[in-house]
């Protein structure tokens, strides 16, 4: 260990303090990993400096090209997804973004499910049009409705499982194949499935290899699992892939911050637990609702009747703790809000798989191009509340419809 050098003189005292000498022992282990944080990383020489390269994961250049934290988050993330490269960003949204950026060029054309995660939509809407990026949407419960989209512009197909808000869960297999077949890049929205309800890697294991390219996945849901942090990843297995993602991302500057990486790393080792109970509890509730006169519908992937639920048992061993309810039309969209204003555990507030159940009354009509449902709909995402207690609530703001 460094000798410690006599009291510095006042003068130097600042100095002192930053280049103290000490160094703690090697070897600490905890369960948890430790926290680097850094935006400047140190080079023992010029040498050491111009060798580095910051496209490899075998040292270190810059805090936003990854730190110990961060490579040890995007190799847990890899290993969750099925996948070989990940890269994190800081929210699902950017993730989406990063592929767009990485995949498109002026003159291309990407395709997206007309039941994508909204904002994925309106990015396509707003800045693609701007850069010149044509966009069209599918739909994603009809697989020639996909072929017929493809056209000789198209790059990049997006894929979503289940629909979100209104959760048709689609022949995803069949949607790669047919990508695939006309050779275009496919990239799932993988938030739902978390790497857990199905590999989106290893999408018909009894038939043979089929894989998506990519798979971004929201890290706010969860893998964070907290409702507190927001972040994004995107895994690939293909080398060349991840390098072009890779190169996008250094460019746009999209970082993560130590502390979210730290939570998102602390929480990990409970996700399949997590995923397990609110899956358990979201289809109690699912059932309990498919049982009440005041709704049409319950859509649940995993809920025989709801659509794709064939599709869904074909390709998943479990689903997310999230679905939706279809009111009946005698019930106006203000009977609905007053519904929903009366849960007490269920608050309002968008996202998914935290710990607090969270409900969020959507009007179909205006989030679709051709809108399947037209009454009121109604999203809960069940948190880790019991479920009794879930379902109680329900039915004590149910006496707000008729008033
Ligand atoms: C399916 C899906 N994808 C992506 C996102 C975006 O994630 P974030 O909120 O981290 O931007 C969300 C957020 O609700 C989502 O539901």
């Amino acid at each position: 260990m460094a000798k410690r050098p006599a009291s510095p003189a006042k003068a130097s005292l600042s100095t002192a303090l930053i280049h103290d000498p000490y160094q703690p022992p090697p070897g600490f282990a905890a369960p948890q990993p430790g926290v680097h944080k850094a935006s400047t990383v140190i080079f023992r020489n010029t040498a050491a400096m111009r060798a580095r390269n910051w496209k490899e994961k075998a040292g270190y250049t810059y805090g936003l090209h990854g730190t110990p934290t961060t490579f040890t988050l995007e190799e847990r993330i890899a290993t969750l997804e099925g996948g070989t490269h990940t890269l994190l960003l800081p929210s699902g949204l950017a993730a989406i973004a990063l592929v767009d950026a990485a995949l498109l060029k002026s003159g291309d054309e990407v395709l997206l499910p007309d039941n994508a995660y909204g904002p994925s939509k309106e990015l396509a809407r707003h800045e693609l049009r701007d850069w010149g990026i044509a966009h069209r949407f599918y739909d994603a419960m009809d697989p020639q409705s996909l072929a017929d989209a493809i056209g000789p512009a198209t790059r990049l197909v997006w894929l979503e499982a289940p629909g979100s808000v209104t959760m048709e869960f689609p022949d995803l297999p069949a949607l790669v194949r047919i990508a695939q077949s006309r050779g275009v890049t496919t990239a799932l929205d993988n938030t739902w499935g978390a790497g857990i309800a199905f590999s989106a890697f290893d999408l018909t294991p009894a038939v043979g290899p089929l894989a998506v390219d990519m798979s971004m996945h929201a890290l706010t849901k969860y893998p964070s699992g907290g409702g507190d942090v927001l972040m994004g990843a995107v895994t690939t297995r293909d080398e060349a892939l991840h390098a072009r993602l890779k190169l996008t991302h250094m460019h746009m500057g999209w970082g993560v911050g130590a502390n979210d990486a730290e939570f998102v790393l602390r929480s990990l080792p409970t996700l399949p637990i997590r995923y397990e109970a609110q899956d358990r509890a979201a289809r109690a509730l699912a059932e309990w609702w498919s049982q009440r006169p005041e709704v049409t519908q319950v859509l649940h992937p995993a809920t025989p009747g709801s659509p794709g639920h064939e599709h869904w048992r074909a390709l998943c061993t479990s689903a997310a703790g999230l679905f939706s309810i279809v009111f009946d039309e005698r019930f106006s969209p203000a009977q609905v809000d007053a519904f929903v204003d009366a849960l007490k555990l269920f608050k309002i507030g968008y996202s998914w798989a935290g710990p607090v159940s969270l409900v969020v009354p959507y009007d179909v009509a205006t989030m679709r191009v051709v809108p399947a449902w037209r009454a009121p709909l109604v999203r809960f995402s069940v948190g880790l509340e019991a479920v009794s207690d879930l379902i109680a609530d329900c039915e004590q703001a149910l006496r707000a419809l008729a008033r």
